[in-house]
């Protein structure tokens, strides 16, 4: 098997002025000023060698994976295989085999809640979300609950955007069979206390799934030490590719799990009569899988290994604490999400301007950031707003990049009054 040979606790200085020159598109112009790109949270921009790596494959190996015995058959599943080597190692998985390649984190839950779920929720039974949920991380729940008779219940979320952790266990009946929750929240940039909600539902015997989709980028995750049952992760907010994710599980979880979806690939031997599945992890991965994407997702996970996720971390949390304090100084600006755990993520509202109307405004001066319900209406609705002005931070952004967002605020508050 590939094995990768990146050590993740090793890194190179960092230098901001350098990593920028790694991200093409931050070169271009947006309505004639310097990009400002504060929409990370919703897609991070991608590095000159993860455009490299997706441009070699078509240009170089473009082939089908584990079924041909051809040269190019072979590089094509070897490079798709060490990506998977290099999520085990970036996420601390113990084994290769509880990496399943999906779509993205929406995929991983719903293949979760499709095949776990369904195989063990019964009527009667509940599953506990948060409050702060993506609807990614609600709908399949609520797709199981309405099938099954079963019954969502909701961790309260306070007015710093906090979990109400005293609630959690006041919320868990022996019905409870599974906790699904958000490490990081896109919206309000919380982290939520992850190894003290699974070690309460473990004691329970509930499994616990966690959505990485906004803490895989920021955050050192250990699977292991972490001992959740599944993780979800999306390539394209960790500077991969779109339409690649992963969805870890405990081997013997996965194992027992009925497939997700029939076709080629997942399966042993196929009879009219009986169908026999593969072996994991190909048990999940039916059909043709996203081979280019996948493969230079792996570059994506070594160059933030490279870089370091701990000096990413440093500059990103300095950038964050600025934009809150200068944020928080203009007139009428409040800010929504103010937990003292946070991951890159601003969100407010103005007094009296529509979110929608400040993107559009902010837009104009080159300053990209996402504007509405982040789709978490009921988080919206829990904080009686329509939505926020969000701006996210990656290891590119620059404190000169947040004096401008400061300026176009103000300038738009005064536009719009
Ligand atoms: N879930 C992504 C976001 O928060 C799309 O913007």
């Amino acid at each position: 098997m590939v094995s990768t040979d990146i050590n993740i606790k090793k890194s190179k200085a960092f230098d901001v002025a350098e990593i920028r020159k790694k991200f093409p598109v931050l070169e271009r112009k947006v309505k004639g000023r310097d990009l400002v790109y504060f929409d990370n949270a919703a897609t991070a921009q991608k590095p000159q060698v993860v455009i490299d790596a997706l441009v070699r494959y078509y240009h170089q190996y473009n082939a089908n994976i584990h079924r041909g015995i051809h040269s190019l058959a072979e590089e094509a599943t070897a490079a798709f295989e060490a990506t998977r080597d290099t999520v085990k190692e970036f996420i601390n998985a113990r084994h290769r085999e509880e990496i399943i390649f999906t779509r993205g984190v929406t995929e991983g839950i719903n293949l979760v809640a499709a095949t776990y779920g369904r195989q063990h929720i019964k009527e009667g039974d509940e599953i506990i979300i948060t409050g702060m949920e993506h609807h990614s991380n609600i709908v399949p729940w609520q797709l199981v609950c309405e099938e099954k008779k079963a019954v969502l219940k909701i961790i309260p979320v306070d007015d710093n955007g906090d979990l109400v952790m005293d609630d959690f266990e006041k919320l868990i009946t022996p019905k409870t069979k599974i906790v699904s929750i958000v490490h990081a929240s896109n919206s309000l940039g919380t982290i939520n206390p992850v190894k003290e909600i699974i070690e309460i539902a473990h004691r329970h015997n509930i499994v616990v799934l966690v959505d990485g989709a906004q803490s895989s980028v920021h955050l050192e995750i250990d699977v292991q030490d972490m001992d959740c049952d599944f993780f979800v992760i999306s390539s394209h907010k960790v500077y991969g590719p779109t339409g690649v994710g992963v969805l870890y599980g405990k081997k013997e979880l996965l194992e027992a799990m009925p497939p997700y979806m029939g076709g080629g690939e997942m399966i042993k031997e196929v009879t009219f009569e009986k169908t026999t599945y593969n072996d994991l992890p190909y048990k999940f991965e039916a059909g043709t899988p996203n081979i280019a994407d996948t493969v230079a997702f792996k570059a994506a996970l070594d160059f933030v290994n490279e870089t370091g996720k701990e000096n990413i971390r440093r500059h990103e949390e300095a950038l964050t604490k600025y934009a809150m304090e200068q944020l928080s100084a203009i007139e009428g600006v409040r800010l929504i999400g103010t937990s003292k755990h946070k991951t890159s993520v601003v969100s407010f509202i103005v007094d009296g301007a529509h979110p929608q109307d400040m993107g559009i405004l902010l837009d104009n001066y080159g300053i990209a950031v996402r504007t509405g319900h982040h789709c978490c209406q009921p988080l919206m609705n829990r904080f009686e707003i329509p939505g926020t002005v969000r701006a996210s931070f990656a290891m590119y952004n620059t404190k000169e990049e947040v004096d401008e967002l400061v300026k176009g605020v103000g300038k738009a508050i005064k536009m719009l009054k």
